[in-house]
C-alpha cells in the first residue's frame, strides 16, 4: 500500500489561506488534514465550519477532518455539507462510538476513529471492522509543533495487529511530531498515512518536504 500524506493547515498562515491551498493542490499531499479544536476536548480552539468551507472551495485535495470536540454527533451533517470527505472523531468523546460511525457513513464520508496516547488501542476492537480509518495520536491532541512520543510506535504496531487479527480494512494514520527524522519508523510500524503540521509549513520548501515524506 502507498504512503498517504495530509498535511495540516494547523500550522498554515491564515493570513494567506489561498497561497497555502495553492502550494497543497500543486504538492504531492494526498488529502489535507483540518484540525477542529472547540476549547473543551482540548485545551485549544483552532478553526469551525466557514474555514473548512473556505478550503473545500479552493482544494484538489480531499479533505481530512479531524475532530477535537465534546458532542461531535452535533455536528456530522455540517461537516459533511462543509466538504468532509473524511470525518474522525475522538474515541474518548464519544458515548455512543457505533452510532456516530454509522452517522458518518450514512452520510458519503469516511469514518475515522482517533485515540489519545493514553487510550489503549483494543478499546476500538468492536468497531474496528465498522471504520475506515483508526488515528494513532502521537501527541496529546490541542497543539500543533509538539514532541512525538515514542511509545506510540508500539500502539502502531497494535493497531497494524488489530487489523490483521480482524480483517478490516481501515487505514492507520498517525498524527502529531512527525518529521522527515521519524517518518520512516512511524511508516515501518504500519502507517498508512502521515498527518504533518509544523515539519512541513515551518521550511523553506513545503512542496519538496512533502514530497521528501512521501519517498521516505
Ligand atoms: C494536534 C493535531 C495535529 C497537529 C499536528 O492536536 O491533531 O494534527 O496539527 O501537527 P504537528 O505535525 O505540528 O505535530
Ligand atoms: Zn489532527
Amino acid at each position: 500500500m502507498s504512503k498517504l500524506v495530509s498535511p495540516s493547515i494547523l500550522s498554515a498562515d491564515f493570513g494567506n489561506l489561498q497561497k497555502e491551498i495553492e502550494m497543497l493542490n500543486g504538492s504531492l499531499a494526498d488529502w489535507i488534514h483540518l484540525d477542529i479544536m472547540d476549547g473543551v476536548f482540548v485545551p485549544n480552539i483552532s478553526f469551525g465550519l466557514p474555514v473548512v468551507k473556505a478550503v473545500y472551495k479552493l482544494s484538489v485535495k480531499p479533505l481530512d477532518v479531524h475532530l477535537m470536540i465534546v458532542n461531535p454527533e452535533k455536528y456530522i451533517d455540517r461537516f459533511c455539507k462543509a466538504g468532509a470527505s473524511i470525518l474522525t472523531v475522538q474515541y474518548e468523546a464519544c458515548v455512543h462510538l457505533h452510532g456516530i460511525i454509522q452517522q458518518i457513513k450514512s452520510l458519503g464520508m469516511k469514518a475515522g476513529v482517533s485515540l489519545n496516547p493514553h487510550t489503549p488501542v483494543s478499546s476500538v476492537e468492536n468497531v474496528i471492522n465498522d471504520i475506515d480509518l483508526l488515528l494513532v495520536m502521537s501527541v496529546n491532541p490541542g497543539f500543533g509543533g509538539q514532541k512525538f512520543i515514542p511509545k506510540s510506535l508500539d500502539r502502531i504496531r497494535q493497531a497494524k495487529e488489530l487489523i490483521r487479527q480482524t480483517g478490516s480494512g481501515a487505514q492507520i494514520e498517525v498524527d502529531g511530531g512527525i518529521y522527515l527524522e521519524n517518518a520512516g519508523a512511524v511508516y515501518s510500524a504500519g502507517a498508512d498515512i502521515l498527518v504533518s503540521g509544523n515539519a512541513i509549513f515551518s521550511t523553506a520548501d513545503p512542496q519538496d518536504y512533502i514530497k521528501k515524506l512521501k519517498l521516505i
